[in-house]
């Protein structure tokens, strides 16, 4: 599957994911995008901060509470706003579209 990606620059990259793997290791990882991930994907550093594009809202599911509290106290928090450890890619995610937050 894809993911297309916008980096901090405005760029916009398509990365070849893997399943499996959550969105932040296949950006950070596969995509080489510049994620921090201080907690290695634990929900607790909130590094690795989305957008994720409106269209694919559902898809993604719901926001955990933990995973909630933790991104609504981003300077950067928006609506669609979530941790990119907290997404698992699957095919049904094929051509997600998210944007990195600004660095905190
Ligand atoms: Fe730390 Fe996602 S990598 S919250």
């Amino acid at each position: 599957p894809k993911i297309i990606a916008v980096d901090r620059d405005g760029t916009e990259k398509t990365i070849d994911a893997e399943n499996g793997l959550s969105l932040m290791l296949n950006l950070r990882d596969k995509g080489d995008l510049d994620i921090a991930a201080i907690c290695g994907g634990m929900c607790s550093c909130a590094t690795c901060h989305v957008y994720v594009d409106e269209a694919w809202r559902d898809k993604t599911g719901e926001r955990s509470i933990d995973e909630f509290e933790l991104v609504e106290f981003s300077a950067h928090y928006q609506e669609n706003s979530r941790l990119s450890c907290q997404i698992e890619m699957t095919d049904e995610l094929d051509g997600i579209k998210v944007t990195l937050a600004p660095e905190e």
